[in-house]
This record gives structure tokens, C-alpha cells and sequence, in this order.
């Protein structure tokens, strides 16, 4: 939920760290803060951090510049305490010659705190990072070691065995110049190798302009770094096992490019992440879908006789389809868990269930924990992924990539039709191996070939959906509407329309309306239908009407040439014709486009919504 990044090295620390924070800060963005040791005797760590957008940092470094080799930052989004200066990280122990940044929450820590303020340690914060940092100092200036780095070392790790919680952290010390310690258990930590540098951070897109080398961290590993040398360990301080990958995008897809906002960018990004989603998975001979990384034979595949989809937000609203697809083409009792919910709710699993979490992040802890809670009970849990060697892709049983590349806007758009299509994909290689003819499957592959053209044609109607969305800029709220596999499509486009705009918005099963939510529907409220020409249009026009009739406005979604609706909607946006278990794809293309004019209009920052961050990595 907070971004990280540490650099030792032989360059000025400052505008690398910065330069880090502005890739990192979709991760939060109610401070920022950095520390950096020069290792003057005076003032051998100079701390700089503001509350609010980074700007108002490197406002306040041209005021009092900090200069050093070697530094740590954090752009925050705050969990305990308010987002002020005081409560910005990095925070500094009793001496303030050791800095600590943290991602994560820490549950135990009033208490420790409470001890340590009996100790006379004083506080300025509200944080439970601020308490890692005293407790690492405390630590530190009990210790006997000698050498300042194996001091530190020790420090952390003594730190570190009385917390309960999470933590992705770095910390420093004045004693021991040019030496950085990180350690993660349940927040991510990658370490980025670069030559006479090196680098920690959140995630890797705030080091890849620097180093393609990169260790993804895993819990427990505590990590040493200086600028020529580096050493991974646990923290119990048995050498750690580890590999070095090489990042799979490049710098400029981590950018902006041309487009005004990330979000914008990702939503043409489709016909592109789509096509990623299915290359080299379709088979034409067997009219099926191959995904080898699931590491299932086709003996297990075929005794599968339950599947359990988790995930959270737009992953769950992609389980949703999968669960209508999975049904629809294969016949397998799918259900779908909210991630947070699964954890807990201990459902009956028997052993043909098979488990899939899905997560663009991969490091979205509810999903992280409903993993774990099905490989506790024995099950097989699978991981549909977009970022490379996240957490949960390192620690699944197996699974698929999206290949989307780097999502940074928050709101997902363009792993919700990447996910729907491993979906399709997975639907298919199930229902092949049981009822699904080869001709219904030929088609399938097919129509999905098709898809990035088709939404290449709606995307050229993003000036014609920004007309429709300047109409109802005073809306009092919006109802978005759909039935069989549109329902979880009315579901997305609520939660577009609420997390960038901030209007109430609510997804409906189309045909609940008249069992209380039209109460609702009023000349304010313009509804939302999603309903392309498919088994249940002629149900989604009487619904249409009821809301007519009622003098609620109403934007329509349609399959091409459903001109009629033109007389009774107030407005139409057209989709190409496809399977109806595909059209959420389609369908979602205009509902991200809506939601992202109105934000635009109404003047929110798209890709930093307030109180959201892109990875819900703590609870
Ligand atoms: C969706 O626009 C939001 N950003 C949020 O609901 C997100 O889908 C959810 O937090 C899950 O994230 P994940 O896919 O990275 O696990």
C-alpha cells in the first residue's frame, strides 16, 4: 500500500530516489519522505518528508537539499495516523542517526510502543513505523557488535522477531555509511542489481530506467546492500536461497507516453494486452486453449469437479465472469470467493477442487491470504497474475500470466478483459475436455482473434463517450445494469464510476430493479444498461422501459445495428457483434471510457484517486 526505494551508489541519492517515488506513488500518495547519509559528522542523516503529493517534497529539497550516496524513501498511504508531516516516513530512531522506512502494519504495536515510552523512548508520530524504528535503534545501541553494519544487521533481525504484522522495510544507519537493510514478510521487496549500485524498492518499475537484474525478495529474507556487493539472508540468519530475473518491461511502459494519464493509456492499451492475454495459447488442431503454466495433466484437469474463484475488487468481478464462463463451456460448479471473505469462511472444499486466485498486482493481501488458506487445506491453488514474480506467483502452485505489462492507473482496466480472457481460455480447455464440440470451440478461438480489432473500433468512439458523459456530470448517482454474463460487467462499471469520479454508483442483476432498487431511479440518476443483442435483450428492454417510465435517464450499451433502442435511450454506444460469453470484454471497453471522462470533467485525478492505492497490501 506504500512505495519503497533505497539506492546506494556512486551517484547524488536525491533525484534517484525522487525519480523512484514518482513511479512508486500510485502505490499511495498521502506523503512522501526521503533520508539521505552523506557521512559528514554533523548532520550524517538529512531527513526531508511532506504530507501530500510529492511535489510538495521536492518543493521543500530545493529549499533544504540533501546530499549523500546513499538513502531511503517512501510515498505513503497512511494506515495509522493522519497524512501529516510528522507521520510521512522515513522515520528516525531516539538518536536519529538511524532512518527506517516501512510498508505495512504493524498489529502489536501500541504495546511495544508502550514499553518503549515506559524506556523513555518519545515519539512524533502516530505511526506503528515509527515504533520499528525505535526498536531497531533500541537494539542497536544495546548491542555489543563492533562492526556497525553486522550491528544493524543484528539490530533489525532482534527488531524484527518481536513485531507482528507486515512489514517491507530499509533501514539505515549513520555509523555504518553506504549500508542499506531491507527485509519483507507479507509487503513486497525486490532488490535491483545495477553495476556499482544498487537498489531496493516496492516494486521493480522504480529501478528499471536504472537495472533489468532484479531479486524479488521473499518473507523472511533480510538483505544487505552496498554499492558493490550484496548478501541475502533470513531473519533467523541462515543464508537465503534466491534468483535473479530479468525485468520483463521496459522503462517507457512504465510511462505515460503521450497520453495525459495512465488510465487512458492502459484502456488503448486492450487490443494489444488482449491479444498478450491469448498468444500462443490458442490450438487450432484441437480447437482448445493450452495454459501450461498451470501444471495440471490432463487427468487432473479432466477430475476436476469444483472450481473456487478468489480475488478482490475488479480481479473478483473478473472471477464472476469466469465463474458464468466456466459454467457455461465446461459444466464445472464454479463459485466465486471474495478473497477476504474466503479466508475466513472456511467454505467445504472437497479434493477435486481446484483453487484459482486472481490478481493484477499478485500482492494484494486478501488474495494473498485466501491463497495460503487453500494450501493450507491441501488444495492446489492456482494463480492468474500480472506481475511478474509477485508474491503470489512465486508461491502459487502454478498458473498464468496476464502479459498485460505494467497497470499503473489504479483503477484496473486493462487486466479486467486480460483476466476475463484466461478465463475464456481456461473455460475452454476444460469444456474441450468434457461437452464442448469442436466446432463451438473452433468459433471460440476465433471470435477471440477477432477481439483486439473490435475493441480497436470502440475505442474509436472515446470523443462520442465523452459527449454522453458531459451530460450527466451532476448526476446524483448511477445505476449500472446487466443480466447473465453482463451482471458482473454492471458490477466493474460501478466501481470505475465510484473509485475515479467519486458518484455513488451500483451494479445490479438487471431484473432486481423492480425488487427495490428502482426506488432509486429518478431524473438525477441516469441508469447504465449493459445489454448487446444477446439471449436476454428483449428482458434488458422492459427493464429499459420500466426506467423510462419513470423519467430516468438512460445510457445503453448495444451490439451494432440495435438502432430501435435510439428511440427509447437516451444514449447509445455501440459494440461489434460477439459471443455473448465474450461480450464483457467488449462491453467493459465503454464503461472504462465513461468512467474516465467523467472523472476527467470533474476534475479528479485519474490515476491517484483519493484514499485508494494500486496494491491493497495491507488489511
Ligand atoms: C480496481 O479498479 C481497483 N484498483 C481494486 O478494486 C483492485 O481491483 C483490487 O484491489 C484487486 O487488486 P489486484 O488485482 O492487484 O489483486
Amino acid at each position: 500500500m506504500c512505495g519503497i526505494i533505497g539506492y546506494v551508489g556512486k551517484a547524488e541519492a536525491t533525484p534517484i530516489l525522487l525519480e523512484g517515488l514518482r513511479r512508486l506513488e500510485y502505490r499511495g500518495y498521502d506523503s512522501s519522505g526521503i533520508a539521505v547519509m552523506n557521512g559528514s559528522s554533523d548532520a550524517p542523516i538529512q531527513t526531508r518528508k511532506r504530507s501530500g503529493r510529492l511535489d510538495n517534497l521536492r518543493t521543500l529539497l530545493t529549499e533544504k537539499p540533501a546530499a549523500g550516496h546513499c538513502g531511503i524513501s517512501h510515498t505513503r498511504w497512511a494506515t495509522h495516523g493522519e497524512p501529516t508531516d510528522a507521520n510521512a516516513h522515513p522515520h528516525n530512531d531516539s538518536s536519529g542517526r538511524l532512518a527506517l522506512v516501512h510498508n505495512g502494519v504493524i498489529e502489536n504495536y501500541q504495546v511495544l510502543k508502550d514499553h518503549l515510552e515506559e524506556d523513555g523512548h518519545v515519539f512524533h508520530s502516530q505511526t506503528d513505523s515509527e515504533v520499528l524504528a525505535h526498536l531497531v535503534g533500541n537494539a542497536y545501541d544495546a548491542s555489543n557488535e563492533s562492526d556497525p553494519q553486522r550491528r544493524l544487521v543484528e539490530a533489525v533481525r532482534e527488531a524484527l522477531h518481536q513485531v507482528a504484522g507486515t512489514y517491507g522495510i530499509v533501514a539505515m544507519h549513520a555509523d555504518a555509511p553506504g549500508f542499506l537493510v531491507g527485509a519483507r514478510f507479507g509487503s513486497p521487496l525486490v532488490v535491483g542489481l545495477g553495476k556499482g549500485e544498487k537498489f531496493l524498492a516496492s516494486d521493480v518499475g522504480a529501478i528499471v530506467s536504472h537495472t533489468t537484474d532484479a531479486i524479488y525478495l521473499r518473507d523472511r529474507d533480510l538483505v544487505c546492500l552496498t554499492e558493490d556487493d550484496f548478501s541475502i539472508e533470513n531473519v533467523d540468519g541462515d543464508q537465503a536461497e534466491y534468483e535473479v530475473s530479468t525485468v520483463d518491461f521496459t522503462p517507457e511502459q512504465a510511462e505515460k507516453g503521450e497520453y495525459p494519464h495512465y488510465m487512458l493509456k492502459e484502456i488503448f492499451e486492450q487490443p494489444t494486452s488482449i491479444q498478450n492475454a491469448f498468444r500462443g495459447r490458442l490450438i487450432d488442431d484441437q480447437a482448445s486453449a493450452i495454459l501450461g503454466g498451470l501444471q495440471l495433466t490432463p487427468r487432473e484437469l479432466r477430475d476436476v469437479d469444483r472450481i473456487v474463484l478468489c480475488g478482490c475488487g475488479t480481479a473478483s468481478h473478473a472471477a464472476m465472469v469466469g465463474e458464468y464462463l466456466i459454467e457455461h463451456l465446461a459444466r464445472i460448479p464454479t463459485e466465486v470467493e471474495i478473497a477476504s471473505e474466503f479466508r475466513y469462511r472456511n467454505p467445504p472444499l472437497d479434493k477435486n477442487t481446484l483453487v484459482f486466485v486472481i490478481s493484477q498486482s499478485g500482492e494484494t493481501i486478501d488474495t494473498l491470504a485466501a491463497m495460503r488458506e487453500g494450501q493450507r487445506k491441501g488444495h492446489r491453488v492456482l494463480g492468474i497474475v500480472n506481475s511478474v514474480g509477485s508474491t503470489i506467483a512465486r508461491e502459487s502452485d502454478g498458473g498464468s500470466y496476464l502479459y498485460s505489462g505494467p497497470e499503473i492507473g489504479v483503477a484496473a482496466t486493462k487486466s479486467f478483459t486480460s483476466q476475463v480472457t484466461l478465463l475464456a481460455l481456461l473455460a475452454i480447455l476444460l469444456g474441450r475436455m468434457r461437452h464442448l464440440s469442436v466446432d463451438a470451440g473452433q468459433q471460440l478461438l476465433k471470435e477471440l482473434r477477432e477481439l483486439p480489432a473490435k475493441v480497436e473500433k470502440i475505442l474509436l468512439q472515446s470523443e462520442h463517450i465523452r459527449q454522453i458523459a458531459l451530460k450527466y456530470l451532476d448526476a446524483k448517482g448511477m445505476l449500472f445494469l446487466g443480466r447473465q454474463f453482463n451482471y458482473p460487467t454492471a458490477l466493474e462499471g460501478a466501481l470505475k464510476m465510484k473509485e475515479i469520479s467519486y458518484i455513488f454508483a451500483s451494479g445490479h442483476a438487471a431484473a432486481e430493479l423492480k425488487h427495490g432498487i428502482i426506488a432509486l431511479v429518478s431524473e438525477e440518476t441516469p441508469s447504465v444498461f449493459i445489454m448487446p443483442r444477446d439471449s436476454v435483450y428483449e428482458k434488458n428492454v422492459s427493464t429499459l422501459e420500466e426506467v423510462k417510465a419513470r423519467k430516468g435517464p438512460v445510457i445503453a450499451i448495444t451490439t451494432e445495428g440495435s438502432t430501435e433502442l435510439e428511440r427509447i435511450a437516451d444514449d447509445v454506444i455501440y459494440i461489434p457483434p460477439v459471443s455473448e460469453c465474450l461480450a464483457p470484454i467488449l462491453a467493459a471497453i465503454p464503461l472504462q471510457l465513461l468512467s474516465y471522462h467523467f472523472a476527467v470533467a470533474l476534475d479528479c485525478d485519474v490515476d491517484k484517486p483519493r484514499n485508494l492505492a494500486k496494491s491493497v497490501t495491507v488489511e
